[in-house]
């Protein structure tokens, strides 16, 4: 098993020894200790950490990556069946997140004209009258948006 030090990790993934240490601490990584307590990371930690650099970017929440990270065993290097099937799913997930993207784009030509965000009509600021649904009641005023609900 080849092990590294917190410092060529940083090295080799661009990140701050505080940006591992943020990410060791939600879980992304785990260390194993040395006989002499210190922290030794996989050489694949590299990879899993490029990964959650890379989710990010695509728009990937914290707990979204960690939930996926979660997937791939502990201890040893994920195989490329691992990462092929992180990537599955997370390529399903964009594909929803452009859907959405794109009809609001389409919905937001109409609107920005209008600046009415009515709950009645407007279906970028109440889509498929979602606030509706929610129950009665001022229910924006109270702090739930309409993207809340769904
Ligand atoms: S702002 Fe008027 S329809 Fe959306």
């Amino acid at each position: 098993m080849s092990l590294i030090p917190i410092g060529e990790l940083a090295r080799r993934t661009g990140l701050s020894v505080s940006a591992i240490r943020f990410y060791e601490a939600r879980g992304l990584v785990e260390p194993i200790r040395t006989a002499g307590n210190q922290r030794r990371y996989l050489r694949s930690d590299i990879r899993r950490l490029s990964f959650a650099m890379i989710a990010q970017q695509l728009g990937l929440s914290l707990s979204e990556i960690t939930a996926e990270l979660a997937t791939l065993p502990q201890g040893r290097a994920p195989t490329q069946a691992d990462w092929e099937a992180i990537s599955t799913h997370i390529r399903s997930r964009l594909d929803a997140r452009i859907r959405m993207l794109e009809n609001t784009r389409d919905l937001l030509d109409g609107c920005i004209g209008c600046g009415c965000l009515s709950l009645d009509r407007c279906k970028l600021y109440n889509p498929e009258d979602r606030a509706n649904q929610a129950g009665p009641g001022p229910r924006f005023l109270l702090g739930n948006r309409a993207s809340d609900f769904g």
